[in-house]
């Protein structure tokens, strides 16, 4: 048979299988020979294929950045089966047969876009459009399936699907117009087609009125048709019919794929190999090779053996072939469910509940029931569902089959399980449940959706018939322990017992008792994990007397209070109403200005034709880079022994300190370096670096390298910094007023302090740098994800030895910045720059995930300690901060940030006496950076602590106290600037009235009365940010303007598009100075050879800054067409152009602007800091569950102060955007350190960003009408950062509800709540009888896990 091969390494027999793979793409049919089993299908289709719309994100499945879409013909069900996947996990070897379909294959802006990739663009739900092609994608699957989803259907489509910029709202919105809910008819109710023909909303909500609610028109999409999608490919379809499944073998560099196609050969194929790794999901063994440098040479494949995929209904339940994915065990359940009398159906309805939360659709889609077993991790969550149940499992090897009962004997150790290396798992028996037997699955994860559990559990109890007497009782958890465990010492004595109130007593002492934790152990949370199993037990204990009282047999009753605790979270689809005020009336079509105009590259950005920095082709003769960093956080360099390094396949060299041909000194502050030179002063900082013909080949020498330390005394955190007072300079204070007269005055005095932990970036687009050298007078060319072209432009230069004017720095878009790419990308671009100026070649590198949480650093972590004295009013007179920052290993922009930190140390709040101290403590971790709102919300999260507890030890309402010491217009902030055109009055008034917050407290305040178990809360929570960069001479900005003899224009600025959707605002600004329809305008990059010394975009001042130069160039070239206007009016602007032309008049013009009396000194507190100041307010409710600490944000309303709404579409979208990151930050994201300064949390599947399951069930934004700024480009307002602190006030809202629950236990007043307000935190926080149970360890007796930072 041609293809076919006798496999190498056999060991006793020879064994016969195709090497050819083959599969369609978008279409094409592709047979590959010589596949290598490590390679995934996104590297293929990147790399091999060109097809680059499929973005790289985390390749660990947690990002759904890569989706795709595969298709399969199924044979023994002659079906079609559609579904999305993770590229980044699937081995490419997994696709024989298959039909893959990427962003590509679906539409593109020069042919025809498809309905999915228009809407997301049109309805604004696409900014740095990173995320936009995987979105897509888990779209179009669902609707290949499922043409008119219901609104549930697709959020749980989107569940690994993550995005940083849009908070979400507005995706939904514009595929809601798929859904039932959204009233489309899938292309079929309507006589003339899609409904979509027909509708159409107003962009104006009444003639009365100059209110607008919608921010896009459904009349312009296009008509959704799904009898017109890519049908799947004929030939594929034949071949699936014809051929009986062949066996497969493809050999690899370091790998072996075999995959047979019957159960015989499978099993002979591992009695052979017992070392073989069985891959299904491959999203076990995916990440293990990529994270934890794991190598299988040998992969077995059981795709083609119908045992393992097949599923039988036996007598007494269902047999799962181990192969089997989750989404088809959950579809075989489901049908169960519907039609099995309930009582059979208990266990069963456990395991669903589990897979609700189970990873995201992707990964269930591919991932096996057989592969969560075996793995045995102890965070499983299927397991301790099978081990409750008492599930069998079928084993066999070459010879014999056996059946073992998933009992605590089955996981011998941490993921180690009975079953021997020959045996195979082949499959497992789900139970029907008995009668009078109830079961129940818990989850506690930090995140709802996509998330790996705390603690996981499964609880069963049987009956004696019409009895509440218990005759057997299992109870499973996974997260207590290396492996699943029975709780059998509780079981056992609950045996024969009453379910009642002394059976709960009994068991809690008793799991108290039996799950216990050593204080250090590996994923900390000790106390909090501890207390779940009690919680949960609870919980069980409470659902189980319900059902019995159902059945007829409970003598007890679950009192009202406590029912919520028995509910299940059943998501609700989130609704948003978005407001803003419409451009004046008989405003020419054509001036953009004010309207809510779609981000100019949303529609390639949808359809993966944008290009970004890694999706430029390669050159051919292109190098990749990897970095060597520290494992340690403190040393000194003993030694670096690169031999085996280079003796790996492909590497072309290593690079050190001595191979900087310039300075090896870089940093902002000058106190960094390109290469560690002879000392490492953090986990991550950058050694050197091994450069090879690919990725692999580089990052598998990268590991190779071998380095010896010394290891010295690090310090972590800013207590240990404190201690040490390992401080940089300056200490900044900023006072005013006279601090000991107001605490005289003061009739109370209270002290606190809070934490705020620091935040990940998590920009979905990596670092990334492709330095090309031009061969000649050291010119060299970059193409880099920066914010800051100019910086990295001087930067590299100094690296090589150059003047700035031989590089040049070129930015197309970013995946993302938020600060994050505004300085620390130096580090990588200078590395990359240097080994391309050595090789004279070009070098590119991204780096993954993982790196890039590891050496980039974050937002500083803030620890605030305050002393504040108040009247009985709740006015506050004095008050006394001090700020300590988390700066890292180097300055960096930490002063600057502290600096912003205490201008807004009193938030919203007239203080009269006040002071301010600042230190920024040097510590053993990656340096940290700017963070959208650059220290300002940390400033501003001390600033509400202390206001709550002004208004705790009043005992008054926060939104009392708050209103109270709000500013009014022209009172001095403490660093004398007078306040003019404060709008936080109208802000707070219009928030309240829109959000109803007088009912809404009365209902909160009842719901607390009826709940014990759940609690709300609500709060209300103002912003007042300073706009301007601090650093004066930032503030200055450049704009060349070309018009070209045919009318177009092409325009660059200072500024980079990193989503925020700048571009598509200065083209709106000079639409409209220039009085050209926007179509005419174009930007096609920044470049440092266009505009030069630029500033950063940053600070939320890029369209104020390069607005006004814009507006200053195309003033100048207006002013040079004016002649030609006035001699010919009637002509058009080709007209004016042309004639321009030919009278030689100079059709370039360069613009500038540098903002105006702006210069604040420390030294004499004088000068304006600020250009003006945007404001807003947010009220938000939430609900807790006081037993697991998780919490549902209900209903957010902000009103947020822009000025006149450049683009009303952008800016609501960086209000709700800014409020998801500040969501993130201050309720969900948490960086673990461990004591020695390592970052344990190093991508998706540990740190959690908010997913589209956290946005506000209801989410309300109004940009405040009538407010024009005349500071600022069509007096409009900045709008990056400020809104991010607003969702403080869901933070502010989790501690009125905990307020609640502690009143329960009778403890009243103020009280530390570090952010973010974690399940764990919420939970202890709750103090009640079980957390009684389960004290912490005595601090200092042993070392924790990991440590705040
Ligand atoms: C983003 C992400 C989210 C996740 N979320 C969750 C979650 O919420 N809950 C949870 O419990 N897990 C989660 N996981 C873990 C993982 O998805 C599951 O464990 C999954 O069921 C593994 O199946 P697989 O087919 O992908 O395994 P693979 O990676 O293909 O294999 C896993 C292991 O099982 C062995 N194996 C597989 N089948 C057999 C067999 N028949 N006989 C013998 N050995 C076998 C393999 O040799 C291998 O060691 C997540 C993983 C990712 C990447
Ligand atoms: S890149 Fe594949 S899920 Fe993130
Ligand atoms: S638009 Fe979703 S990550 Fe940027």
């Amino acid at each position: 048979m041609e293809g076919t091969q006798e496999t190498a390494n056999m060991r006793t027999e020879t064994w016969t299988a195709s090497d050819q793979l083959i599969f369609f793409v978008n279409g094409r049919k592709i047979i590959e020979k010589n596949v290598d089993p490590e390679m995934s299908l996104l590297t293929y289709l990147r790399r091999k294929v060109g097809l680059t719309g499929t973005k790289l994100g985390c390749a660990e499945g947690g990002c759904g950045a890569c989706t795709v879409m595969l298709s399969k013909y199924q044979t023994h069900t002659k079906q079609l089966l559609h579904y999305a996947i993770n590229a980044c996990l699937a081995p490419l070897c997994s696709l024989h047969m298959v039909a893959v379909t990427t962003v590509e294959g679906l539409g593109s802006v020069a042919r025809k876009l498809h309905p999915v990739q228009e809407r997301i663009a049109k309805s604004h739900g696409s900014q740095c459009g990173f995320c936009t092609p995987g979105i897509v994608m888990s779209m179009y699957a669902l609707l290949r399936n499922n043409p008119i989803p219901k609104m549930a259907d697709m959020e749980e489509a989107f569940q690994g699907n993550l995005c940083r910029c849009t908070g979400y709202r507005p995706i939904l919105e514009g595929y809601k117009t798929f859904t039932m809910e959204g009233g489309c008819c899938g292309g079929r109710g309507q006589k003339d087609g899609c409904c979509m023909m027909n509708g159409s909303e107003a962009l104006r909500d009444s003639k009365d009125s100059d209110e607008v609610t919608s921010l896009f028109n459904t009349a312009d999409f296009a008509p959704f048709d799904p009898t017109q999608e890519v049908i799947f490919p004929p030939e594929l379809m034949n071949l699936s019919k014809g051929q009986r499944s062949c066996s497969l073998c493809f050999h690899g560099e370091r790998a072996t794929w075999l995959q047979p196609s019957s159960l015989e050969e499978f099993l002979l194929l591992k009695w052979r190999h017992p070392e073989a790794r069985v891959v299904v999901g491959n999203t076990e063994v995916g990440v293990e090779v990529k994270f934890k440098n794991m190598v299988y040479p040998v992969i077995l494949s059981p795709a083609f053996v119908p045992e393992l995929n097949t599923v039988t209904h036996t007598e007494d339940g269902i047999v799962f072939g181990a192969a089997c994915t989750l989404s088809h065990m959950g579809a075989v359940l489901r049908q169960a469910v519907k039609t099995l009398p309930p009582h059979q159906t208990e266990v069963f309805r456990a395991v669903l509940e589990q897979l609700r939360w189970f990873a995201g659709q992707q990964i269930r889609n591919v991932a096996a029931v057989g592969g969560n077993i075996m793995t045995a991790s102890p965070i499983s969550d299927l397991n301790p569902v099978f081990m409750a149940a008492g599930c069998k499992l079928t084993l066999m090897d070459k010879d014999t089959s056996r059946e073992v009962q998933m009992d605590d004997s089955f996981f011998t150790g941490y993921r180690k399980t009975v079953v021997r290396p020959q045996e195979i798992l082949v499959s497992v028996h789900i139970p029907y449940s008995k009668k009078f037997q109830f079961v129940s699955a818990f989850k506690q994860s930090p995140r709802r959706e996509d998330d790996i559990s705390i603690v996981t559990t499964a609880m069963s109890v049987t009956f004696a018939p019409g009895t509440e007497v218990v005759e057997d009782i299992r109870l499973s958890y996974g997260g207590m322990a290396p492996t699943t465990v029975l709780a059998k010492k509780t079981a056992n004595k609950l045996l024969g017992r009453q379910w009642g109130e002394e059976l709960l007593q009994e068991a809690c002492l008793s799991l108290a008792e039996e799950m216990t934790l050593d204080p250090s152990a590996p994923g900390g949370m000790v106390t909090y994990r501890r207390t779940l199993t009690l919680s949960l037990f609870y919980k069980f204990f409470l659902t189980v007397l319900q059902k019995l009282r159902l059945q007829g047999v409970g003598t007890q009753e679950v009192s009202s209070d406590c029912v919520s605790a028995t509910e299940v979270y059943q998501p609700e689809t989130p609704s948003g109403i978005q407001i803003y005020q419409a451009v004046p009336e008989g405003q020419s079509q054509d001036d953009v200005v004010g309207r809510p105009m779609m981000h100019l590259s949303a529609l390639k950005q949808a359809t993966g034709e944008a290009v970004y920095c890694d999706d430029i082709p390669l050159y051919e003769n292109e190098l990749y880079l990897v970095l060597i960093t520290s494992t340690k956080a403190h040393a000194r360099i003993l030694s670096v022994d690169v031999s085996a390094a280079k003796r790996c396949p492909g590497v072309v060299c290593c690079l050190f300190a001595d191979d900087v041909p310039g300075s090896n000194i870089t940093g902002v502050k000058q106190d960094e370096t390109v290469f560690a030179d002879g000392q490492v002063s953090c986990v991550g900082h950058i050694i050197g670096a091994v450069v090879a013909d690919t990725q692999v080949h580089a990052q598998r020498a990268a590991k190779a390298v071998k380095i010896q330390y010394e290891e010295l005394q690090p310090i972590v955190t800013i207590q240990e910094a404190i201690a040490a007072r390992s401080f940089y300079e300056p200490i900044r204070t900023l006072q005013s007023g006279d601090l000991e007269a107001g605490f005289k005055q003061a009739q109370h005095t209270l002290e606190g302090e809070i934490h705020i932990g620091g935040q990940e970036h998590f920009y979905l687009e990596t670092y990334v740098t492709l330095a090309v050298p031009r061969g000649e007078d050291g010119e060299m060319e970059l193409f880099v994800s920066t914010q800051s072209p100019s910086d990295s432009q001087c930067i590299v230069a100094q690296a090589l030895g150059v003047p700035a004017n031989r590089v040049l720095v070129r930015v197309k878009r970013m995946g993302g910045g938020f600060g994050g790419k505004e300085s620390r990308t130096t580090a990588l671009s200078t590395v990359v720059a240097v080994a391309a100026n050595k090789l004279k070649r070009p070098v590119r590198c991204m780096l993954d995930r993982d790196e890039d949480m590891l050496i980039t650093g974050g937002r500083h972590p803030f620890y605030g300690k305050y002393k504040v004295g108040f009247l009985n009013s709740g006015k506050v007179v004095a008050l006394d901060v001090s700020l300590y920052s988390n700066a890292g290993n180097s300055t960096d922009l930490s002063l600057a940030i502290m600096e912003r930190a205490l201008f807004h140390m009193e938030n919203s709040y007239s203080i009269p006496n006040i002071r301010g101290q600042g230190f920024m403590c040097r510590t053993n971790l990656p340096s940290n950076t700017a963070f959208r709102g650059f220290g300002g919300p940390q400033g501003m999260m001390v600033a509400e602590s202390w206001i709550t507890d002004v208004a705790h030890s009043l005992g008054r309402s926060a939104e009392e106290v708050r209103r109270l010491n709000l500013y009014v217009e022209g009172e001095p902030t403490p660093y004398n600037q007078v306040l003019h055109g404060v709008t936080l009055d109208r802000c707070w008034d219009e928030c309240l009235s829109r959000s109803g917050y007088e009912q809404r407290r009365a209902a909160v305040d009842l719901h607390n009365r009826q709940n014990r178990w759940t609690k709300r809360g609500l709060s209300v929570v103002p912003t007042k940010f300073g706009i301007s960069f601090t650093a004066t001479f930032l503030n200055q900005a450049g704009a060349l303007v070309h018009i070209y003899k045919d009318g177009s224009v092409l325009m660059t600025h200072g500024g980079t598009e990193m989503g925020q959707g700048l571009h598509t605002k200065m083209v709106q600004v000079a639409s409209r100075v220039l009085g050209i329809p926007s179509s005419k305008i174009h930007i096609s990059e920044t470049s440092t050879n266009t505009v030069a010394n630029t500033s950063p975009t940053a600070a939320s001042a890029s369209s104020d800054l390069n607005g006004a130069a814009v507006c200053n160039a195309c003033e100048i070239l207006l002013k040079r067409l004016e002649p030609f206007k006035t001699k010919n009016p009637r002509g058009s602007w080709e007209d004016w152009v042309k004639a321009a032309y030919f009278e030689r008049v100079n059709l370039s013009a360069n613009g500038f602007f540098k903002t105006p009396d702006l210069g604040y000194s420390f030294d004499t507190n004088s000068g304006r800091a600020f250009n003006y100041f945007s404001y807003g307010v947010a009220c938000s409710e939430v609900e807790i569950d006081c037993l697991t600490g998780a919490h549902k944000n209900l209903k957010t309303t902000i009103v947020m102060d822009v000025g006149l709404s450049l683009n009303p579409a952008i800016d609501i979208g960086q209000v709700e955007g800014g409020f998801m990151q500040g969501l993130g930050l201050f309720t969900l994201e948490e960086l673990h350190y461990s004591p020695q300064g390592v970052l344990l949390t190093r991508g998706p599947g540990s740190y959690k960003i908010p997913a589209f399951g956290d946005i506000p069930k209801q989410l309300t934004v109004s940009l405040l009408r009538d407010a024009p700024n005349d500071k600022a480009i069509f007096a409009s307002k900045a709008v990056g950062e400020p809104p991010l602190f607003l969702a403080s006030s869901i933070f502010y809202a989790i501690k009125d509800a905990i307020m609640a629950a502690r009143a329960e236990s009778g403890i009243t007043g103020p009280f530390r709540l570090d952010s973010p307000a974690s399940a764990e935190r919420i939970r202890i926080a709750c103090s009640d009888r079980f957390t009684k149970l389960c004290p912490p360890a005595e601090p200092g007796t042993f070392r924790p896990w990991s440590v705040q930072v």
